[in-house]
């Protein structure tokens, strides 16, 4: 039996969780998550809606490298593998910021490109940081909904947290053509939402 048969049977079709036995990760404003054991999570969410439109996401996306596998969905949960890592705000401000963490979320931002996303960005705390610096996205919402063709949530997160320009930098030298698509939008969108600060 194939490890996500298992995985499935377990979780899904014999709902074998307790869940005061799991370990509370965090909640949001679609729902809570739970550790699991072997390293999966559930998510909960407080619409069916919610999740079958983030299952059907990640099911389209099925093991692309910067998101979670995801194993079942069964009326408002939905069990996916547990990213361990930190929100990148919170590793941003530990350990600064570096041209290595830079390049990879450009990197991440051109995978969204290929994935035919029609919303290019992603918040500050839905991108995990592991160990290595490697990301990873948990949270993808509206991706192939909503139309946002530059990322202006990351770049009023960056913003925040004073590496935007360390971020346009390295974007113009390592991108340059991803820089011209997108310096105008970002320094708007950032003048627009910050005006006391321009
Ligand atoms: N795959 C995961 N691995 C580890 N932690 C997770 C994972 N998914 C969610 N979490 C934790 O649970 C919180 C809420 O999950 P999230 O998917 O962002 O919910 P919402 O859609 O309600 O915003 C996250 O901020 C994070 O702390
Ligand atoms: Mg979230």
């Amino acid at each position: 039996m194939s490890k996500d048969k298992n995985i499935y049977d377990r979780y899904i079709k014999n709902f074998d969780i307790d869940l005061l036995k799991c370990k509370f990760l965090g909640k949001g404003n679609n729902g809570v998550v739970y550790l699991l054991p072997e390293g999966k999570i559930i998510k909960i969410c407080y619409e069916v809606e919610s999740c079958r439109k983030e299952y059907n996401i990640l099911k389209r996306i099925h093991d692309n490298k910067y998101f979670p596998r995801v194993y079942g969905m069964m009326g408002n949960y939905m069990i996916r593998d547990y990213v361990d890592g930190v929100p990148l705000h919170k590793h941003i401000k530990t350990n600064g910021f570096t041209r290595r963490l830079a390049i990879n979320i450009i990197e991440l931002l051109e995978e969204f490109k290929k994935l035919k996303f029609t919303k290019q960005d992603v918040r500050c705390k839905d991108i995990m940081v592991k160990a290595d610096e490697s990301l990873m996205v948990i949270d993808p919402k509206k991706f192939y909904t909503k139309k946002r063709n530059f990322p202006s949530h990351l770049s009023k997160g960056l913003y925040k947290l004073g590496v935007l320009d360390d971020f346009m930098w390295i974007l113009k030298e390592e991108r340059p053509k991803l820089y011209e698509k997108w310096h105008k939008d970002i320094e708007k969108y950032i003048e627009d939402t910050f005006p006391s600060e321009f």
